[in-house]
């Protein structure tokens, strides 16, 4: 392996000078419909003057910050632990923030003022939150990094996600494994990699995961790579990242891309996708440029199993996706919440992987599984997650 998966995890700078750059996504609207109300609260109780969220009952109120109402997943997470920690007995209040980290740092300002014992935070840029953290900390309050790690803090308590480098392992390993039917004639096979959001922790491990699978190969000439956005290494993400995973950004690099290096016939061959939300921008570029499903159409990753994607995988648009059932995520993390209130021990499966820069995160870490049109009926119908209508099947 070119890098280990201990090199992935140390901040880089590049990192940190990526994070400042956050304010500027394009991904930047559609959370306006967020129900709660203005003030950010679900008026829930106040604090009764019991800050320690330990060795207590359950109930009292946890805080759910997710990042954007404008990805299919977020909603879905939203929901999902919403529901169940209400079914445990607990108050909630759920905010979306429209993928501004300012903004989701108020909606925590204000769950720490109505008396959270915990907070459940899906963070947008995760370097970002220092000073609302040693708030949260100060008034005795919780922290759950929820599939994104924050930080340069000490004030995080509990991280649980996907395995977020194995994800980018299994899209590695599919390419690898099926880029023999993706062949030209002349035995070339054109690649193009894409990755993340900068200010997305979870990007470095997703890239880190494929790309110590497919670097190896670029270098090798297994695959070329025309538009030269092949990253030297697997920490060269951020100069191919999306900002804030943005459909219409990656749309347009894709068909920068086409249009500038694919002239004369040649075809894209392979095309790493990190997400769906990337995904669904590269399908428009490659529709746009003529290619056609079953005839030329690459091979196309993603994660996430969001339903358009799944249609469109169904359509043959998209060859594979990396499903993290966020059902699984949700009861975790409700789990571990409601251990930490009612001071139990807290459920981890690893402490050594997820250094934030200032401290190592007991985290649990939850596989995600392949889906492709082989074991998509068993998987994502028979699971309950969609049914066959939804998909198109
Ligand atoms: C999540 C992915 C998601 C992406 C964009 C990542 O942090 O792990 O599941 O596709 O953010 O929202």
């Amino acid at each position: 392996m070119a890098l280990s998966r201990r090199n992935l995890i140390s901040l880089s700078a590049a990192a940190l000078a990526a994070g400042a750059l956050a304010a500027c996504s394009d991904e930047r609207g559609g959370d306006t419909a967020d129900p709660a109300p203005a003030d950010g609260t679900t008026g829930a109780a106040p604090a009764d003057g019991e800050t320690t969220p330990t060795g207590g009952e359950a109930g009292g109120l946890i805080g759910i910050a997710m990042p954007t109402k404008s990805l299919e997943r977020w909603n879905r997470d939203g929901a999902h632990l919403e529901g169940l920690l209400k079914e445990m007995g607990y108050e909630t209040s759920l905010q979306y923030a429209d993928n501004k980290q300012d903004q989701q740092n108020n909606q925590i300002q204000n769950m720490i003022n109505d008396g959270a014992k915990v907070v459940v935070i899906a963070s947008i840029d995760g370097t970002a939150m220092g000073p609302i953290l040693q708030t949260a900390a100060d008034a005795g309050v919780k922290v759950f990094a929820y599939d994104r790690l924050i930080n340069g803090t000490e004030n995080v308590d509990y991280y649980a996600t996907f395995d977020n480098y194995k994800v980018g392992q299994l899209q590695g390993q599919y390419i690898l494994d099926h880029m023999d039917d993706y062949k030209n004639d002349d035995g070339s096979i054109n690649l193009e990699p894409f990755a993340g959001s900068p200010d997305d922790n979870n990007v470095r491990y997703f890239f880190g995961g494929a790309w110590d699978l497919l670097g190896p190969e670029v270098e090798k000439g297994t695959f070329t790579v025309p538009s030269g956005k092949a990253p030297a290494d697997s920490d060269g993400w951020a100069s191919i990242g999306i900002q804030g995973w943005a459909s219409s950004g990656a749309q347009s690099e894709m068909e920068n891309r086409i249009n500038s290096f694919y002239g004369d016939g040649k075809k894209v061959n392979i095309v790493l996708s990190p997400n769906d939300s990337l995904a669904l921008g590269i399908q428009q570029a490659l529709e746009g440029a003529g290619y056609t499903p079953g005839e030329d159409w690459p091979l196309l990753t993603g994660q996430d199993a969001d339903l358009a994607n799944v249609q469109a995988m169904v359509q043959g648009k998209q060859t594979m996706d990396v499903w993290k059932d966020t059902r699984m995520l949700g009861e975790q993390v409700a789990k571990m919440v409601d251990q930490l209130v009612k001071g139990e021990e807290v459920e981890t499966n690893d402490t050594e992987t997820y250094d934030n820069g200032v401290k190592v995160v007991p985290s649990f870490l939850i596989d995600p599984v392949v889906v492709t049109m082989d074991n998509i009926e068993e998987q994502l119908v028979e699971s309950g997650f969609y049914t066959a209508e939804d998909i198109g099947l």
